[in-house]
């Protein structure tokens, strides 16, 4: 009935392309109403009732969001040891020790790679937690430090990175800084281990050929890919796994508080992997919207049609099956967040980033409640969405910054606080 009344406002907005194309709409008033699946009852119909029949209810989440979200993940891809390219112990003015780890993804030496860039604060006297997150443009973005080398494959030509033919370029060194507050995160006690997405796959239509998904696929690049196999998103979550695959032995690093980040595209990433990897003690969902924390469902900015239209590589080939028609989508984000349970999640939106829905953002961490009470763990455990700069929640939680969108030192002064709460050990 719901969805009768879902699809017939998108028709009475657009009579003709109605079964094309969805409209944008950024009018709360305008949003129809919705049921979003109960993560608390099995396909069966049973009910979920305490945390270890939770267990059994995620894996057959987990495999609802490969088969119609992400794709799923091949089994048996190699792992393979990671190599310390270089190291510096006075870097950042004697701050930190630097390392630039190569980590391969395949079985070829040739590639694809990553070149994880960790910087470690000196001068701690135990294994320290670690962020670990894709940066969008290359590893020499994130930071002024000459020695940082640029990334070798395709980058984005986005307008602050100074790249006008796809090559990474001195130009854009340090251009990323302001978002990655390294001085900041190292004098709170953490480490920084960032990697370029790129590195794993480009990101355009197609970027699978010269990509992980093509290096592995049985078929190689002439592969067709089945409706449930993984799309970029996938590989990238991928590589998130590998990272951590070498953080957890460097001596320097407590393995088993590493929290995964991500902004926008790959705050999506960084939600996927957590939801994979339980290993990852934390996640931090930066303005991930739509694909990411935002309630699909909900016909509020960027809507499922409009993203598998303008990026048909992120998501599995069966996601597009619900471009008209997300209520038969048998999951939704906030089923995501919940895949985390009882690991802390943070969620943070902007008030002008509509695009990404900060209000479904906040209602997907609502929507994942029930689930962390299984664990006796509070969720956000408020009714309704927070005033702007005003941080709410327990073990999940959540802020609407003021501004754009963006990751900002606001952004990370909230999630460095929300780690000291769930990662630091009292004796710290
Ligand atoms: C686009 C896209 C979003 C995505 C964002 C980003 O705006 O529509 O879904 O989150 O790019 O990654 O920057």
């Amino acid at each position: 009935m719901l969805a009768l009344r879902f699809a017939a406002v998108f028709a009475a907005w657009c009579p003709v392309a109605a079964a094309q194309t969805i409209p944008i709409n950024e009018d709360e008033a305008s949003v129809p109403p919705y049921t979003l699946p109960d993560p608390l009852i099995f396909r069966s119909g049973r009910p979920v009732t305490n945390a270890s029949s939770w267990s059994w209810r995620r894996t057959e989440l987990l495999e609802q969001f490969g088969d119609h979200v992400y794709g799923r993940t091949p089994s048996g891809l190699p792992r393979r040891a990671a190599t310390v390219v270089s190291i510096d112990r006075q870097a950042l003015g004697g701050l930190a020790t630097r390392k630039i780890v190569r980590v391969p993804l395949t079985r070829k030496d040739s590639g694809p790679y990553i070149d994880l860039l960790v910087y470690l604060p000196n001068g701690a006297r135990r294994q320290v937690p670690v962020f670990l997150g894709y940066n969008f443009d290359g590893n020499h973005t994130v930071t002024t430090d000459p020695k940082v080398p640029l990334p070798r494959g395709w980058v984005a030509n986005r307008p602050k990175s100074g790249v006008t033919d796809h090559r990474a370029t001195e130009a854009a060194r340090g251009s990323a800084a302001e978002s990655w507050p390294i001085t900041r995160i190292l004098e709170r006690g953490y480490g920084l281990a960032t990697l370029y997405y790129g590195d794993v796959e480009p990101d355009y239509d197609g970027g699978w050929h010269v990509g992980l998904r093509g290096a592995v696929a049985r078929g190689g690049t002439n592969h067709v890919f089945a409706p449930n196999e993984w799309g970029a998103i996938g590989a990238w979550a991928w590589g998130l796994s590998r990272a951590l695959d070498y953080l957890v032995t460097d001596p320097g690093v407590d393995g088993r508080r590493v929290a995964v980040i991500g902004h926008s595209r790959l705050g999506k990433t960084a939600l996927w992997a957590g939801a994979q990897d339980e290993r990852f003690a934390l996640v931090i969902a930066n303005e991930s919207g739509e694909g990411g924390a935002a309630l699909a469902r909900r016909w509020f900015g960027e809507t499922v049609w409009r993203i598998n239209t303008s990026f048909p590589h992120w998501f599995c080939g069966r996601f597009k099956d619900y471009n008209n028609n997300v209520s038969e989508l048998p999951v939704d984000q906030h089923e995501l967040v919940a895949l985390n349970a009882p690991r802390p999640v943070y969620v943070a939106s902007a008030e002008e980033d509509r695009w990404a829905d900060p209000r479904g953002e906040f209602l997907s961490l609502k929507h994942a409640d029930p689930v962390y009470a299984l664990f006796g763990l509070p969720g956000v455990g408020v009714a309704d969405m927070p005033g702007i700069n005003e941080p709410v929640g327990g073990t999940l939680r959540y802020h609407v910054r003021s501004g754009k969108h963006d990751l900002t030192a606001y952004d990370w002064e909230q999630y460095l606080d929300f780690c000291d709460r769930h990662l630091k050990f009292p004796t710290q």
